[in-house]
Order: C-alpha cells, then sequence, then structure tokens
C-alpha cells in the first residue's frame, strides 16, 4: 500500500535510523522528514539518503500548528511517527521551558492538526496511524537492591553473554504507573498523556511505545556515549556523576528502530509497548567497557585512558536505576534485539573513530552555523 508517512525529529539519532530504515525498506512509501533543526538536528546524518525520490525533508517546527495542517493536507499525510523532542536530562535541568513548549505543547499541536484533517476526510480515522515515541523514564527509577547483579528472570537471544545481569528484582512493565522525575521525563509523560487522551477522547489511532536508553551511530556527543569515546580520543577527563552506581539499560539503535517499524505496521491501536533488550549496566562498569575498546581500537596501552576517569557531582534527581521489560513485544509481535552488547559497544566505538569529521563538524559547532545559513529565510 502507498502511504504518506511524516517523521518527526528525522534529523536527530533515533529519528535518522527511522528515516533510513523507512526510506531503504519502502520506495512506495512518501518519507517526510519534518524538523527544526535544532542544535541536536543535523542532516549530515542522512547524506546516504537525501537524494531518493521517496525522501523529503521539510523544516518546519512542530509548534507551528497551521504549518503542520497545511503540510498535512498537502501531502495527504496518513501516518506520524513523532520523535521530535527536547531529549537531553542535563539541559532539561537548566531549561524546562524548552522542554514543555517542545514536548507537550509541540505534541498536542501534532494530535490537533492530525485530528482537523483525519476527521475531514470521509474515511476519518480508517487507515491512518498517530505513533508516540515516548521513553522509559517516564516510570522514575527503580531500587538497585543487588549492587553486584544477579542472573535476571528474563533471557534473550541477545543478551550478553558475559555480562547479563539485572540490578534488581523490579522491572519497568507497561502497566507501571508514571513517576517522572526529571523536566524531561515530565514533559515526555505530560505528552504521553496527550496521545492517550486523543484515543480516548477522539478515537484517533494512537501507539505509544517506551523505549530504554539508546546508543549507536549518529548520536549527539552530549550524551554518555559518544561524549566519552570523543574525550578518550582527545585526552579529556570523563566527567562521572556521582559514584557511576547508576544503572542504564541500553538497546543499539538500529534494534529500536526495526522496533519502531514492526509496531507502525503491525501494533495494536491504543496499546503501549516496552521496548528493551534486558541489557542493564552500571555506568562505571560500562565506562570501563569503552575505555578498553577505545584504546585497544587507537592501539593505546590497554587501560591507560583508565586515569581519565573524574568523578563529579552528581546530576540533581539523578534516577538510579532503569530496566525495562519487553515480553510483550517480543511475545506479541515477535521482535528480538539482533547484537549482543559487546558486538554492539564495537560498532559503535569503531563508527565514532572512524567517523571523526562528522563528530568535529558537531563538536567545532561549524555545523549550525552552515544549517542556519543553509536554511535561512525558507
Ligand atoms: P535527539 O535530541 O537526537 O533528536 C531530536 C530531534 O528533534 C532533532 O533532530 C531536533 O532538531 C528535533 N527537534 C527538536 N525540537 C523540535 C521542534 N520544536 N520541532 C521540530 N523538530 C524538533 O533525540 P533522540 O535521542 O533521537 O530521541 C528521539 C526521541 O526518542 C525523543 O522523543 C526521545 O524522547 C525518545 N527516546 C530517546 C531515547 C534515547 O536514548 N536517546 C530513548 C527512548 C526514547
Ligand atoms: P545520558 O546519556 O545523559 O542518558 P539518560 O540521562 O537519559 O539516561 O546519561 C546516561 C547515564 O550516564 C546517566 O546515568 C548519567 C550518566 N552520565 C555521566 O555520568 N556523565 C556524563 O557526562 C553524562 C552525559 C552522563
Amino acid at each position: 500500500m502507498k502511504r504518506s508517512i511524516v517523521i518527526t525529529g528525522g534529523a536527530g539519532f533515533i529519528g535518522s535510523h527511522v528515516v533510513r530504515l523507512f526510506v531503504n525498506k519502502y520506495p512506495d512509501y512518501n518519507i517526510i522528514n519534518l524538523d527544526k533543526l535544532t542544535y541536536a538536528g543535523n542532516l549530515a546524518n542522512l547524506k546516504d539518503v537525501e537524494d531518493r525520490p521517496n525522501y523529503k525533508f521539510v523544516r518546519m517546527d512542530i509548534c507551528d500548528f497551521e504549518a503542520f495542517y497545511a503540510l498535512m493536507q498537502e501531502e495527504k499525510v496518513d501516518g506520524i511517527i513523532h520523535l521530535a523532542a527536547e531529549s537531553h536530562v542535563d539541559r532539561s535541568i537548566k531549561d524546562p521551558f524548552t522542554f514543555a513548549r517542545t514536548n507537550v505543547m509541540g505534541t498536542l499541536s501534532l494530535l490537533q492538526a492530525a485530528k482537523l484533517y483525519w476527521e475531514s476526510l470521509p474515511e476519518r480515522y480508517e487507515g491512518k496511524r498517530f505513533y508516540h515515541i515516548s521513553t522509559d523514564e517516564v516510570y522514575g527509577a527503580l531500587e538497585l537492591t543487588h549492587p553486584e547483579g544477579i542472573e535476571p528472570p528474563f533471557t534473550t537471544t541477545a543478551s550478553s553473554s558475559e555480562h547479563h545481569l539485572a540490578y534488581g528484582t523490579d522491572f519497568f512493565y507497561e502497566t507501571t504507573k508514571y513517576n517522572p522525575h526529571s523536566p524531561y521525563s515530565a514533559a515526555k509523560a505530560s505528552s504521553d498523556h496527550f496521545v492517550r487522551a486523543y484515543h480516548d477522547t477522539y478515537g484517533m489511532p494512537t501507539i505509544v511505545t517506551n523505549c530504554s536508553n539508546n546508543y549507536g551511530p549518529y548520536q549527539f556527543p552530549e550524551k554518555l556515549i559518544p561524549l566519552f569515546i570523543n574525550n578518550i580520543r582527545h585526552r579529556r577527563p570523563l566527567p562521572v556523576y556521582g559514584k557511576g552506581e547508576n544503572v542504564r539499560d541500553w538497546l543499539y539503535v538500529e534494534d529500536h528502530a526495526r522496533a519502531i517499524d514492526l509496531i507502525f505496521h503491525k501494533g495494536t491501536v491504543a496499546e503501549t509497548y516496552n521496548i528493551g533488550g534486558f541489557n542493564e549496566w552500571k555506568n562505571i562498569d560500562l565506562i570501563r567497557v569503552m575505555i578498553k575498546t577505545v584504546d585497544r581500537l587507537l592501539g593505546n596501552p590497554e587501560g591507560s585512558s583508565l586515569e581519565l576517569i573524574t568523578y563529579v557531582t552528581d546530576r540533581a534527581g539523578h534516577d538510579l536505576r532503569y530496566a525495562i521489560d519487553s515480553t510483550k513485544l517480543q511475545k506479541e509481535l515477535g521482535w528480538e534485539p539482533s547484537l549482543q552488547f559487546e558486538e554492539g559497544i564495537e560498532k559503535t566505538v569503531r563508527w565514532y573513530l572512524d567517523n571523526q569529521e562528522w563528530m568535529d563538524n558537531i563538536t567545532s559547532g561549524e555545523y549550525e552555523k552552515y544549517y542556519e545559513s543553509m536554511y535561512a529565510g525558507r
């Protein structure tokens, strides 16, 4: 079936992987990447697909209701995959208003425009989808009851063979009560509620997914993994918040993109799916793996970058542990993460070391100025 799909935030980290997957896999679809190109948006992430006939980039703020409504009419949009957001917890602590504006009001603006357009059609909501991408951070934080880790109660073929630990007996389920702690997660939680309200109130065919921490190529280097890889390469300090005891559950970004594809096409309307690979890591252990991998690939003496570890003041309200139970997605839709963590981190480190120009363009600030001038007046 020919479809016309808007992917918001397609110039960001996860969005660019979703756009690439859809453009490559669905030559008959009309794929529209809608992105404001904030500091986190980078069209260089999509160089390999930018000339494809089924791909189009539109620079737009998701808060611009009228522009989005016009785009829906013009492109006869029947599917929205919504990833655009302010996404960094540390920024949200400094500037919560921007997070409320984009994540809450922006999402509401998209919902309302979609409602008005789809309700104006003879078939109304038939064949339509509003798919909202959210985070496990809305569930709050879990206890760390087993600091050294235990055998997890779940198994997955892609769980790390060497590591494969759980740091507590509780997990985030689709039914876990929302309990966000940071301005970022509070804004994401609010947007999730609006999406579900549009289903319950107006009958809009919505789906929400909550995913664990992603890692892989094209992640903006303010986030832990690309920041630390780049700092190790430049022999700069590695700022570990608190004692490095916090636990995150890591998923390779292409596995998230595959889940999004599957759920967009096969997921049940009004359902929520958790996405994660049962792959918990204490920050300090993950940092040691990164150091080992970067040192090996750069030919540094083993462990020589351990001295870069610098413990700094903890993040305010720092969530202790995230751990996602994605059994529902695995059982109902047959999704499985494809990569073991050791493979994923090796691929990721190699990618950042092989794509130093991509990294340097961002960290030098040049790319922002470039795109500002390129799209000035559009
Ligand atoms: P990102 O910060 O890398 O990218 C966000 C993109 O949204 C950028 O391209 C940016 O230009 C765009 N954007 C921001 N404000 C906009 C606006 N007002 N109008 C239009 N575009 C705008 O983020 P990411 O890490 O790729 O995350 C994408 C989505 O996935 C977010 O909704 C995030 O909450 C969710 N998520 C992320 C993770 C993760 O580990 N990164 C995990 C689970 C869920
Ligand atoms: P981050 O990549 O910002 O993702 P999130 O906060 O959404 O989980 O951080 C991952 C973990 O790494 C988190 O526990 C905070 C920690 N962290 C550091 O210790 N130092 C850093 O410089 C950064 C950016 C994060």
